[in-house]
């Protein structure tokens, strides 16, 4: 399970998160909606160590991971956790393949004569096949996506962080995805945070969805409570309608009333 209590970041004056607090319980999705620029990336990235939190805690497996300060047990920790960068983050050096082993060599004991084995499978759950000795620069762009995906899927994690796992892909591999992400959780008990603006995976894939607005949480609940709520910001959101309480300005968003946005 990850609890995450008051949760807060800032980037100088840039306060991003100002205390959010959202738990997932294990073998369950949670998917995080919201602008782009509302701290979604950055939530996730405090979650997997990337960035150090201001304040709050960060609850996994009942040990809070912002006191812990010993390198390798932080280390062994985040070795249940598969990262999906938003940007892919392949190494451009190496082979499609060696790519994907990397986790493989660096999270796990299993031994090097099986890494051809489980690439191939990893690479195959989605939908590629044969490119291991291809190097990302000539893949396309959702190739490169789904090579990240299946690096992420080698080590067989725990938790699964999704930053934007569909996005670049067409609608008919997004779909695909949604019910990778499904199986995961069915066969495998995996937990997952998935981040994204697609509407229809959050829909799909999702028990909870919360909505980041402001640096905080407008809304947390089920599929059918974002379909049906009234809330005017997530009804914005979730029609994609340019009127409304959430104001696009060139720096960010700034909601009426808000003067902190
Ligand atoms: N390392 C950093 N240093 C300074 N500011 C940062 C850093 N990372 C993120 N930010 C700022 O934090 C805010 C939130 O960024 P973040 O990447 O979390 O947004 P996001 O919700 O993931 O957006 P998108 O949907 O576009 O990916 C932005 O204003 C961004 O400029
Ligand atoms: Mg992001």
């Amino acid at each position: 399970m990850i609890n995450v209590k008051n949760l807060k970041k800032s980037f100088e004056k840039n306060r991003v998160l100002k205390g959010v607090s959202i738990s997932v319980d294990e073998g369950k999705v949670l998917s995080i909606i919201g602008s782009s620029g509302t701290g979604k990336s950055t939530f996730i990235k405090c979650i997997i160590g990337l960035l150090k939190p201001d304040s709050g805690e960060i609850i996994v497996d009942d040990k809070d991971i912002t006191q812990i300060s010993d390198d390798y047990e932080l280390m062994e920790l985040r070795k249940n956790f598969g990262y999906l960068f938003q940007e892919g983050a392949l190494f451009d050096s190496m082979s499609v393949g060696e790519n994907v082993a990397f986790g493989l060599k660096y999270l796990t004991k299993v031994p090097k004569s099986e890494y051809k084995k489980i690439v191939a499978e990893k690479l195959a759950l989605v939908g590629l096949v044969g490119i291991e000795n291809m190097r990302p620069s000539e893949l396309s762009g959702g190739m490169k996506k789904r090579v990240s995906l299946a690096r992420v899927l080698a080590p067989s994690p725990k938790y699964i962080l999704y930053d934007e796992p569909t996005s670049g892909l067409d609608p008919i591999r997004a779909d695909s995805i949604g019910y990778l992400i499904l199986d995961l959780k069915k066969k495998l008990n995996v937990t997952s945070i998935v981040i994204t603006h697609d509407m229809s995976l959050a829909y799909k894939v999702s028990d909870k969805i919360a909505m980041l607005c402001g640096g905080n949480l407008v809304l947390h609940g089920t599929p059918k409570e974002f379909k049906t709520t009234k809330n005017a910001m997530v009804r914005q959101f979730v029609d994609g309608k340019r009127e409304g309480p959430i104001k696009l300005v060139p720096t960010g968003i700034k909601t009426e009333g808000d003067d902190n946005i």
